[in-house]
């Protein structure tokens, strides 16, 4: 049975790597996949595949910008037209991009653009390729108890964004990945029933090019090396959260404790800590003085 796995990959170079190229190392060498790689950058998906095809796998490259009205149908169709799309075991919902700053400054378009990438796209994709996954495992049940390889499995790459009651100054991109995670822990039940099993993985601060993406001056949480994860560690512990069926999981102990301690805490409070993250080091020290004037003031708390 061909086996293959559907991720948005970019290799890069060095230590800033992207995780999904940590992602797919991972499946290679935990899985019998072969791959299909969909990005933008046709030249890196290109020496991805070169450095990882063999004979005895498959690593197919899409060069696309999901961000465009209409890019999930338009990969559905070149994978169906090479007779991949009812093969997809895995399908990895990675790609996603945070455009930070003022909401009334930012052009429309692109954070428009944005929802499209972090939400249509993968919306898409998910309904499209979950539906050919629930129709396999009606056609061949048998494939359902022969474990993990045999089932559909949907993961789902939301953030620990998605936990906060909002993010301020990257509030597009945290709204998108609460409707994600959302959407992700509702399929994780919708489909259990198909034998498909969703799971959404949500990662913290992650050493990759996303902060560089980010746009403004390098967020605070990338500037304090305890607060960031190393992208192969999160794709570990990703693909391991795959295997074991997990409706979802946040990644390493502090952003466990960030969710954890969150809902406790004022959602203004926790709506400054977050925004504490994500702005530039130079907006840390008036932020972190609200931070704590809004913890010792049950007042301001409400306001
Ligand atoms: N890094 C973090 O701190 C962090 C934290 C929480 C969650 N996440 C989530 O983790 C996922 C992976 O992020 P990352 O850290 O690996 O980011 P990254 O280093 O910026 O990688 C983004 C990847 O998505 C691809 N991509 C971007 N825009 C695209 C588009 N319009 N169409 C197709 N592909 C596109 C890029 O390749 P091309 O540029 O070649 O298209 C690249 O491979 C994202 O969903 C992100 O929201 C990241």
């Amino acid at each position: 049975m061909f086996q293959s796995f559907m991720s948005l990959l970019s290799p890069s170079n060095g230590s800033n790597a992207t995780w999904r190229e940590d992602i797919a190392r991972e499946l290679l060498t935990s899985t019998s996949c072969n791959l299909v790689l969909v990005a933008r950058r046709k030249d890196r998906l290109q020496s991805f595949a070169a450095e990882h095809s063999s004979g005895l796998r498959a690593v197919e490259v899409v060069s696309m910008d999901l961000a465009q009205e209409g890019a999930a149908r338009e990969l559905y169709n070149i994978l169906a037209a090479a007779d991949l799309a009812e093969k997809i075991d895995v399908l990895v919902l990675n790609a996603g991009a945070a455009i930070s700053g003022s909401f009334v400054e930012a052009d429309m378009d692109a954070l428009t653009a944005s929802m499209h990438l972090n939400m249509v796209s993968p919306m898409q994709l998910a309904r499209l390729i979950g539906q050919d996954m629930k129709v396999r495992n009606q056609l061949e049940p048998v494939h359902a108890v022969r474990g993990f390889e045999q089932k559909g499995h949907i993961v789902v790459v939301s953030s620990i964004a998605s936990a906060s009651p909002g993010v301020p100054h990257v509030a597009v991109y945290a709204a998108s990945k609460a409707f994600l995670t959302s959407l992700g822990c509702a399929l994780h039940q919708e489909l259990a029933s198909a034998g498909v099993c969703v799971t959404v993985s949500m990662p913290g601060a992650t050493a990759t090019e996303f902060s560089s993406v980010l746009g403004e001056e390098a967020a605070l949480i990338f500037r304090i090396p305890p607060m960031v994860s190393q992208s192969r560690q999160v794709a570990h512990e990703t693909v391991l959260a795959m295997l074991r069926r997990d409706s979802e999981h946040i990644i390493g102990p502090i952003n466990w404790l960030y969710t954890a301690v969150g809902p406790l805490l004022p959602d203004s409070v926790v709506r400054h800590v977050g925004e504490l993250a994500f702005r530039p080091p130079s907006h840390a020290q008036e932020l972190f003085a609200r931070v704590v004037q809004l913890a010792m003031s049950p007042a301001a708390i409400t306001a």
